[in-house]
């Protein structure tokens, strides 16, 4: 699988922007500032959605526009499948392969494997733990859906025993049977 054509649309610096790719290496060659990682974070938002450089959506789209577009030509074995994100400036993130939406996310994350490899990387050495643990989920989340489909659900489980203990210690109250729902998934 390869990714043939890349069009950017609003994407941060780059107003309207078409790449063809090779099937073998390509490189990106350009001023400072002209735009070569904010072409690799598109490419990064094709394969699981969002940034790597941890911005928000709303933040890649350029300033004083209403929306960005990533639409890639993506060659299979036999066939070829076009991938498009849609971000508007006033509601949710679209997805979709060969004009039909996903319902979730989730959905898309392994279609697309991607490994990014950047500077940052060095936090993965000197940062606690949590971004390794975020670096080794995004990989295998890519490779093994009920992996990633766990995941979500430990999250959600987490986020909902936080606020079980932020409302305990906020009400100077404590409920053991109501934290052990959460502590057994
Ligand atoms: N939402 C946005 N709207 C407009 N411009 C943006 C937006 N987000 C980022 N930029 C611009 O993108 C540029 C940075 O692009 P990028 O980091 O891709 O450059 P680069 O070619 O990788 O540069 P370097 O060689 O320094 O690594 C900056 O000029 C920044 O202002
Ligand atoms: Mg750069």
């Amino acid at each position: 699988m390869i990714i043939k054509k890349l069009s950017l649309y609003n994407f941060k610096n780059h107003t309207e922007k078409r790449f063809e790719f090779s099937p073998q290496i390509n490189c990106f060659v350009g001023n400072n500032g002209a735009g070569k990682t904010n072409i690799l974070d598109a490419l990064h938002y094709l394969s699981v959605g969002k940034s790597f450089l941890g911005n928000t959506d709303l933040n890649n789209i350029k300033n004083e526009e209403d929306f960005f577009t990533i639409e890639a030509e993506i060659g299979n074995e036999d066939s070829e499948d076009i991938i498009k994100i849609l971000q508007p400036k006033e509601s949710k993130k679209i997805i979709k392969k060969n004009d039909k939406s996903y319902d979730r996310m989730a959905d898309h994350i392994g279609y697309l494997p991607s490994v990014m490899i950047s500077p940052y990387d060095s936090n993965l050495i000197s940062d606690a733990g949590e971004s390794r643990r975020k670096f080794l989920d995004s990989m295998i989340s890519q490779t093994d859906s009920e992996y990633l489909f766990n995941l979500i659900q430990y999250q959600k489980t987490i986020q909902q025993r936080n606020a079980l203990l932020k409302y305990f210690a906020k009400n100077r109250t404590w409920d053991r049977d109501s934290l052990e729902i959460y502590d057994e998934p």
